[in-house]
């Protein structure tokens, strides 16, 4: 950190001349913002987004909005993340949604690049991206809505045995999901995007989950949930024909485009309180120091399912998650979750889990069998509970003049 004088010296270097030339705009009667464009404006300000080799902030680059695939999927996670579901109001039908989707492309197309929304109302908070995503998914009554037929998975999931699933946090007809390094970014593009929805459709919930900061762990490291486990390791590589297969659709309007699963699970840390490291590591099969399956000593090591320990018994667990998530290994997800932490409920000391968000490109092919094998015996259900399921359909990015939509809401009678 640089003693007080040196940093009052670094703000003293850029500051002034640039106060002064926003007042010398505004003292010549022409409103600076008006003369230089808001957005330019802004980055002149002392709070302008940290530049590389300034050593006080790694914003990252800004994530590109435009693109054959929405970003926030392959997008390295950001440590912060909102789910936010929305339900259209009565009334609202193809053009009403091709207008929304059209006002809300344009929204994320600035706030992602740093730029202000249009009438945004504290253009401020804009300036830092922090690799901010807005990844749009439509459910089951949007797709209605718009005169076309979905993909069949888009629907609820079947019922399995250990949901106890909350309406208020399932299900909905239009999902936002938005990430950033920044929770202040994610707060304002959040508000900023409800504002162009409100007349068309109502929240029905949001669920923020977060992740560790940028900056705590080297990138690429598998991040770690609220029971302490490394979570994530087995998974499709961004960047690879792997993951394209497993992730992007290439079924008519949603080619290019994927499906959504998100899960509020429920983690009952006090109950996890009371079980100890050896049961903690077997109900997965991996260790919680750094994820190697528990016949091996790396996190990426094969596991070796075949182990058997003195007494005969295997050494990863028939029934721990791991072992009944893998099944024969011919199912495979994208996962890309987030954890919650709602501080106390009633008597227990934490209210807290995992936003469990996974990407595939057939829900039906993909994730219900995994679930299945999980709803049907899997040892960490013990300690956990779903609270709230939904699935949409994310359709694919969109190029410069179009919109996230477009592939459903400017063809007749779109299929899949
Ligand atoms: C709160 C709930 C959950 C927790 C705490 C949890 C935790 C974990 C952990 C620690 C691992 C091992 C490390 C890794 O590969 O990531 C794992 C693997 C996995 N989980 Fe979960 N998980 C949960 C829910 C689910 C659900 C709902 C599904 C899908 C229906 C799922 C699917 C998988 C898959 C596919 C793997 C990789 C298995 C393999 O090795 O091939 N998990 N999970």
């Amino acid at each position: 950190m640089p003693a007080p004088a040196e940093g009052a010296r670094r703000r003293s270097a850029g500051g002034p001349s640039r106060r002064q030339f926003l007042l010398g705009g505004a003292v010549a009667g022409v409103g600076a913002a008006a003369a230089v464009g808001i957005d330019a404006a802004l980055r002149m300000r002392d709070d302008a987004p940290a530049s590389a080799g300034d050593p006080g902030a790694d914003p990252g680059q800004p994530v590109a909005f435009y693109g054959a695939h929405q970003a926030g999927i392959a997008t390295e996670p950001q440590a912060h993340a909102a789910f936010v579901a929305l339900d259209l109001r009565d009334g609202v039908g193809k053009e009403e949604l091709a207008r929304l989707m059209w006002l809300l492309s344009d929204d994320a197309a600035r706030l992602t690049q740093g730029a202000a929304a249009l009438a945004d109302s504290e253009p401020e908070l804009a300036v830092h991206p922090a690799r901010l995503t807005v990844t749009f998914g439509f459910g089951q009554g949007f797709v209605a809505r718009a005169g076309a037929r979905g993909p069949d998975w888009l629907a609820p999931l079947p019922s399995f045995g250990v949901d106890r699933l909350r309406a208020e946090l399932s299900d909905g007809d239009l999902l936002l999901q938005i990430a950033s390094d920044d929770p202040l970014t994610v707060a304002h593009a959040s508000r900023m995007l409800l504002k162009d929805a409100r007349s068309f459709a109502s929240v029905r919930w949001i669920q923020q989950g977060f992740r560790r900061a940028r900056g705590t762990v080297r990138p690429g490291t598998t991040q770690r949930n609220l029971f302490g486990q490394i979570d994530g390791t087995v998974n499709p590589v961004p960047g690879t024909d792997d993951f394209d297969e497993v992730v992007w659709s290439d079924d008519g309007w949603l080619d290019g485009g994927t499906g959504l699963v998100v899960r509020r699970i429920r983690m009952n840390l006090d109950k996890w309180d009371e079980l100890d490291r050896p049961g903690r590591e077997a109900s997965v099969g991996r260790t919680l120091s750094n994820g190697a399956p528990l016949t091996g000593s790396d996190e990426f090591d094969e596991p070796d399912f075949t182990a058997t320990s003195s007494i005969g018994f295997p050494v990863i667990p028939t029934f721990s998650h791991m072992r009944r998530a893998r099944g024969d290994g011919r199912e495979r997800i994208f996962r890309r979750a987030y954890n919650y932490d709602e501080g106390a409920a009633g008597d227990e000391i934490s209210d807290a889990g995992l936003i469990f968000a996974s990407y595939q490109a057939d829900v039906a092919r993909q994730f219900i069998p995994i679930q299945r094998r999980l709803d049907e015996i899997d040892l960490l259900n013990e300690w956990t509970t779903p609270i709230g399921s939904a699935v949409f359909a994310i359709p694919p990015g969109c190029q410069e003049g179009g919109f996230i939509g477009e592939t459903i809401l400017t063809k007749t009678g779109a299929s899949t």
